[in-house]
Parts: C-alpha cells; structure tokens; sequence
C-alpha cells in the first residue's frame, strides 16, 4: 500500500540540508523531538543487534565544554535545539551478554536460540570477520547507528525540523569528556556519530549531487 505520494517525499529529501546555522529562540517540542527519538528507535539494524543509544545534550556547561573538542558544530553548539551523540556498543559479539539480549528480543524457543546463536557466530567470525578486532566490532555497530542518523534526520525534516549530522568533532577527547561526565562507560560504549537538531535561520542553497548516471549501474 503506497502511503505517500513520491513527489512529496523527494521534496523532503530535497528541503534536508545539512544546517550550519540554527535560529537559537525556537525550540523543538517534546512531542516532536520524541517522535525524532522513535525514528532512530524504530530503525533496522543488522540482526536485529540495536546497538545503540542516544544521549541527548542538552545541559549549557557540558555544550561549552564540547567547543574546543567538536570542530564541526562549533557554531551551533549554543543555538542547536536538541543535540544528540549517538552511542555505539563496544565489542557486541554474538558471545556475550548484549547478545543473549538481542535473541531474547525475537522471542526464540530455545532451540531456535542455538540455532541462531550459531548463524550470528558465523557471520561474524566468517563472513564480515570482524571478531579479532574491536575496531571492527565497534565499527559495525557504528554502521548500524548510521542508519538511524538517517532514519532521525529524514523524519526531522518531515516534521519541519532542520538537522546536521556531525563527525567533526576529536574522537578520544569527546569520548573522554563524556565518560566523564559519568554519561556511559568507556568500555561498553563510544560516541559513532553525532548530530544537532534546530531551526534554520537561512535559505537551503539548492543540492549539488551527482547523476544518477554517474552512480548507478543496472545490472539486466
Ligand atoms: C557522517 C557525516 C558527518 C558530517 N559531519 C559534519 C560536521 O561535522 N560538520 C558539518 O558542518 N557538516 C557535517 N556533515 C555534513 C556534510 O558536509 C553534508 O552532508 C554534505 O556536504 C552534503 O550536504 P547536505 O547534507 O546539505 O545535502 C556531515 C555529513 C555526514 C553524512
């Protein structure tokens, strides 16, 4: 069943832009910023492996503090309405705890549990290789909360709200900051990505993009 017409949506994707400067006396309601949060919340993520979490700023000191670490949202750090940094977790093999979480989720009979145990062991181990690193742990849970990134900013610009998403910003030094501040343990979970959310107060310049026939390639 089509729930929306195409031209409308491509107009949302069109209106989003990457927002550098926010009109900081308007504030994005609860009812809104809390569907934002269910739009990350309600976003797919390999395995069903949710590996994230969202930590919304929005305390004026810590924001200050984040100035000389986060490059990228330097000017909007005091204007931005809401602004998330969005966690990834740290080493989620299929082996431990967050993983007993994530079967326990899709409700499984215990055998089915094995069964799946085993398939997420050897996807991990064998086909995206990733548990001899915990660099690569952490970055496939980050993909996931890309997603999200996307999934929060699409559905923002539906509700009128403008975002940016923000990787500029010293990796080690915000994780420490953070940690710090108590807001999560460093050895569970890192900041992925980051992202402000807020009310323009500039016209969007029109989107530069490549073809589609510089980027796709129909294979018949
Ligand atoms: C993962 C990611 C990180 C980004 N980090 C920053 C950032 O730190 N600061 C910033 O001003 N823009 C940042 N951007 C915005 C990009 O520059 C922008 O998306 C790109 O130029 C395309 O423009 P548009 O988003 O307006 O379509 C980031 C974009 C992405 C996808």
């Amino acid at each position: 069943m089509k729930l929306f017409d195409k031209n409308d949506i491509l107009q949302v994707f069109k209106s989003r832009a990457s927002t550098r400067s926010y009109d900081g006396t308007q504030k994005i309601s609860d009812d809104d910023f809390n569907a934002i949060l269910q739009f990350g919340q309600l976003s797919p993520s390999s395995v069903g492996s949710e590996p994230w979490q969202f930590l919304v700023l929005q305390n004026k000191d810590l924001r200050q503090k984040l100035k000389p670490v986060a490059w990228g949202m330097v000017n909007t750090l005091d204007t931005a309405s809401h602004i998330v940094a969005i966690l990834a977790k740290k080493n989620a093999r299929f082996d431990t705890p967050f993983f007993d979480e994530v079967i326990a989720r899709r409700g499984l009979t215990d055998d089915k549990k094995q069964q799946a145990l085993a398939v997420y062991e050897k996807f991990q181990r064998d086909d995206i290789a990733i548990l001899d690193s915990e660099h690569a742990l952490f970055d496939w849970a980050s993909k996931q909360t890309y997603i999200a990134l996307g999934n929060m900013m699409t559905g923002a610009k539906m509700l009128g709200i403008d975002s940016c998403p923000i990787e500029g910003f010293d990796y080690k030094a915000v994780n420490q900051l953070l940690a710090d501040e108590g807001l999560f343990d460093l050895n569970e979970w890192g900041v992925s990505v980051m992202v402000t959310f807020g009310f323009s107060d500039k016209e969007i310049r029109p989107k530069s993009r490549k073809s589609l026939d510089e980027i796709v390639k129909f294979v018949e």
